[in-house]
């Protein structure tokens, strides 16, 4: 097995009095898919925040491939290879799928007064990464706006996998999809992992999180309880753990059914 390429141990993080990480443990290893589930205001988002160098630890130490590392700020942890697609894409519907392929890192051609963005070679780009990923589009100057929910998605993958991510942290990627968007949107990741970039997939969807899902942590008040490889565990367990246990079991009960 390979080693880690970033490795959180015993994370804490507060906010004033608020304990949002409690000790959490995590590691991400190259062409793995590690999800990591938990139940609203689990700390998800605080995590990979703290991952991704938006917040700085209160305790706990990172290492990254291999040495200790402390990330000042966003950029610091992106331009170690660590590529977050968040919830809200950050993407301009308006701008075609190019611009917001690019997006700062536009290619150029000519040198000085003559400088200009070489779209020719930028589109020729944008079809051929989406094409990998398995989305054929009609033209790379389409609008972002057009593009279904699962596509859109694909583009922000796509992108940071273009950019050398080596670690990929997916915020709810399919929380907002329907079924086939979300089955294509499992399959990019698949891909992705196949490539040997390390996924983290945040989910609480268990069904989704199994899917694609080579290990599992499950996130609950702020820590985490270990992790599970996949085949070791079920779809009811995960789901227990995440609501804390008894709660959901009480509630089917209830309601004679599953939820
Ligand atoms: N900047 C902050 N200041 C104070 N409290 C915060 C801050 N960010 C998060 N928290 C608190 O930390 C806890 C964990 O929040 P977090 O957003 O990480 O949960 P989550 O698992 O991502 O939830 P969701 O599934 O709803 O997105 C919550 O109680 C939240 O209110
Ligand atoms: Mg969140």
């Amino acid at each position: 097995m390979s080693d880690p390429i970033i490795q959180l141990n015993d994370i804490k993080k507060h906010f004033g009095n608020v304990i949002a990480l409690n000790g959490v443990t995590f590691d991400v290893r190259p062409g793995e898919c590690h999800c990591l589930l938990g139940d609203n205001g689990a700390g998800k988002s605080t995590f990979i925040k703290t991952m991704s160098g938006v917040h700085k630890p209160t305790e706990g130490s990172i290492t990254f491939e291999g040495r200790a590392m402390s990330f000042n700020s966003p950029r610091d942890a992106m331009e170690a290879g660590i590529a977050t697609v968040f919830q809200d894409l950050a993407m301009i519907p308006l701008m075609s799928v190019t611009r917001n392929f690019f997006m700062g890192r536009e290619p150029t051609v000519g040198r000085g007064l003559f400088k200009r963005f070489d779209i020719e070679n930028a589109n020729r780009v944008t079809v051929v990464e989406m094409r990998k990923m398995g989305i054929n589009l009609r033209g790379a100057d389409q609008a972002v706006g057009t593009l279904s929910g699962g596509e859109r998605q694909t583009v922000a993958i796509a992108r940071a996998v273009y950019f050398g991510a080596k670690v990929l942290i997916l915020d709810e990627p399919t929380s907002a999809l329907g079924v086939r968007q979300t089955a294509n949107v499992l399959a990019t990741i698949d891909k992705v992992r196949k490539q040997g970039v390390g996924v983290v997939f945040i989910s609480h969807n268990v069904r989704h999180a199994l899917a694609v899902g080579d290990r599992f942590t499950v996130l609950n008040r702020g820590r985490t309880l270990g992790t599970a490889n996949r085949g070791e565990i079920r779809a009811e367990e995960l789901q227990d753990l995440m609501a804390g246990g008894q709660e959901l079991a009480q509630l089917e009960g209830s309601l004679g059914g599953t939820i």
